[in-house]
């Protein structure tokens, strides 16, 4: 009885083209993603996740107020998690090929979302939520643009993407905590 060849791919074949090219690292022939195009996607979180970090720190700092004690501690965990974001975007880009862009110089336009300080703590905390909002929308296209083209940086987005959404929550839960509604008409200082 004849066996079914359980992949497509022959394996002396795969084993020849592994060894061909082999100076382009984890990009074999069959990568189906536009390499620059990724790099330059992936910059732009790059600079988006900076941004947040530096974001989430400054917050973290200059929180005052009543209560002000836990939510510093939400900054600093969401600003713990940023740099980690920051951080597998960075090696992502290095892995197919590219140079992390940290230059501060453009960091601003680079990114999708703005650096905003806020004034108050509630202004912190709205800032923040519309700054994860920008990011949870960006990278959801991004997860479907990435598809099946490259699973490596879509999986990563996606991880990314959960956390997100869970920073967004956070920073909604917090402005429900502090003003008993989830949206302020206008803030008082
Ligand atoms: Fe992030
Ligand atoms: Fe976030």
């Amino acid at each position: 009885m004849k066996v079914e060849k359980p992949f497509l791919t022959d394996v002396e074949a795969l084993r020849t083209r592994a060894r061909d090219s082999i100076q382009k690292g984890a990009i074999t022939p069959d990568y189906q993603g536009d390499v620059k195009q990724t790099i330059e996607i992936l910059q732009a979180v790059l600079a988006t996740e900076i941004v947040c970090v530096l974001r989430y720190t400054m917050n973290a700092v200059a929180a005052t107020g009543i209560s002000s004690d836990s939510v510093k501690k939400e900054f600093d965990d969401h600003a713990k998690e940023e740099q980690a974001h920051m951080r597998a975007v960075a090696e992502r880009i290095n892995q197919i090929g590219g140079v992390p862009n940290f230059n501060p110089q453009g960091l601003a336009s680079r990114a999708a979302s703005q650096y905003v300080e806020g004034e108050n703590l509630i202004e912190m905390i709205k800032e923040n939520l519309v700054a994860e909002r920008i990011a949870c929308e960006h990278y959801r296209e991004l997860i479907r643009y990435f598809a099946d083209k490259d699973p490596t940086t879509r999986v990563m987005m996606e991880s990314i993407l959960t956390n997100e959404e869970e920073h967004a929550n956070d920073m909604h839960d917090l402005l429900v905590a502090h003003e008993g509604k989830p949206m302020l008409s206008k803030s008082s200082a």
